[in-house]
């Protein structure tokens, strides 16, 4: 078998509730894409079931990654390397994901490599078409997902510096709660900004946890649970809409309010950021996107938001971050180990 030093990479993401493929050139160019979600696996429970996760990625990779190539015209025997996101996340979906690649890597040679999810979403911003010129190093990522909110300072391909993160609750799961308390289906962040339109965000008045604090980490579940005093104050039975669209938009205010503090506190921990990115499924929301765009541009900077598919999970964040590393001369043996935990700082 001989190892090419250049080719397609495939990238594999199976670290929660997205089964995801893309066959990405050398370039960065994407020649094909597959998301497949699993909300309506899981919805049922509320949230996601590490189990049922497990088995529907089990069931779906391989048909997926297969279509990438087909798409492409082009044979597993083509890869240069194929890379799966090995961690952090749910350690049934990340064995599925890197067994699949691992077994590509020893079949044709390809090159491996195992991949952390946070530093897919890291250096995603710089996948050529994102932002007119690829930001340049250090710049500053806000990670806004339903797991994770940190403030991180990019620093290269496998140099980051962990600013701040979250006490409790990860910003997505304070939507979701939230959302959960106002009647709304899962994952509530998507319902909850709708109906926040209906609302008026200075009806009701709720705390701004580690508003002007020193740093910039983050907490969000004295949020959640100010409003779920507010509900449980109304007594048994549904909402009135107009009451639910009013907390709604006072909650998602409260919310920028606090990351607009803490990215300040971030950039000021940050001086020279090239750029201020954002990533992670709350990096779809309206409000916020604006509110941090200002921000940006207040403290001299700019802000990259990569286009919605991106900021949530995907496959070609996880294919460019191995097109990143292979670039910085990095590859992984084929027994390297997944990791449910795996801070960023260690990647
Ligand atoms: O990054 P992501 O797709 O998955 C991971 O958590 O890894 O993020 C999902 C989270 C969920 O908590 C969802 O409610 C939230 O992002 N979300 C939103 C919006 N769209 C998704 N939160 C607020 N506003 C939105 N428009
Ligand atoms: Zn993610």
């Amino acid at each position: 078998m001989e190892r090419k030093e250049s080719g397609p990479v495939l990238g594999l993401e199976s670290s929660c509730d997205e089964t995801a493929a893309a066959l990405l050139a050398p370039d960065g160019t994407v020649l094909a894409q597959r998301v497949l979600s699993q909300i309506a696996d899981h919805a049922a429970f509320g949230g996601v079931v590490p189990e049922i996760a497990a088995r529907a990625h089990l069931a779906a990779l391989d048909g997926l990654a297969k279509d990438c190539l087909r798409e492409a015209g082009l044979g597993f025997a083509d890869l240069a390397a194929v890379a799966a996101t090995a961690g952090p996340g749910l350690i049934g979906g990340l064995l599925v994901g890197t067994g699949y690649a691992k077994g590509i890597a020893a079949a044709t040679g390809a090159t491996y490599l195992a991949v952390n999810h946070l530093e897919a979403h890291a250096l995603t911003a710089r996948l050529p078409g994102i932002a007119p010129r690829a930001p340049e190093f250090p710049y500053l990522l806000l990670l806004l997902s339903g797991g994770h909110s940190q403030c991180v300072a990019v620093e290269g391909v496998g140099r980051y510096r962990l600013l701040g993160s979250t006490l409790d609750d990860a910003v997505g799961e304070a939507f979701d709660k939230t959302a959960k308390l106002l009647g709304l289906p899962y994952p509530g962040g998507p319902a909850l900004e709708a109906l926040a339109q209906e609302g008026n965000p200075a009806a009701i008045t709720l705390p701004r946890p580690l508003l002007h604090r020193e740093g910039c980490d983050f907490s969000f579940s004295g949020l959640k649970t100010a409003v779920a005093q507010l509900v449980a104050a109304q007594g048994a039975g549904a909402l009135p809409r107009a009451l639910a669209a009013d907390i709604a938009a006072s909650f998602q205010a409260a919310v920028a309010d606090c990351l607009e503090d803490r990215v300040r506190h971030a950039l000021a921990l940050c001086p020279g950021a090239r750029a201020l990115v954002i990533a992670g499924g709350v990096a779809s929301n309206r409000l916020i996107r604006a509110r941090l765009e200002a921000v940006a541009a207040a403290m001299g900077t700019c802000l990259i938001a990569p286009p919605v598919p991106l900021c949530t999970d995907n496959a070609v964040m996880v294919a460019w971050a191995a097109i990143e590393r292979l670039r910085a001369g990095f590859a992984s043996p084929l027994a390297a180990p997944c990791k449910p935990r795996w801070p960023l700082d260690a990647a």
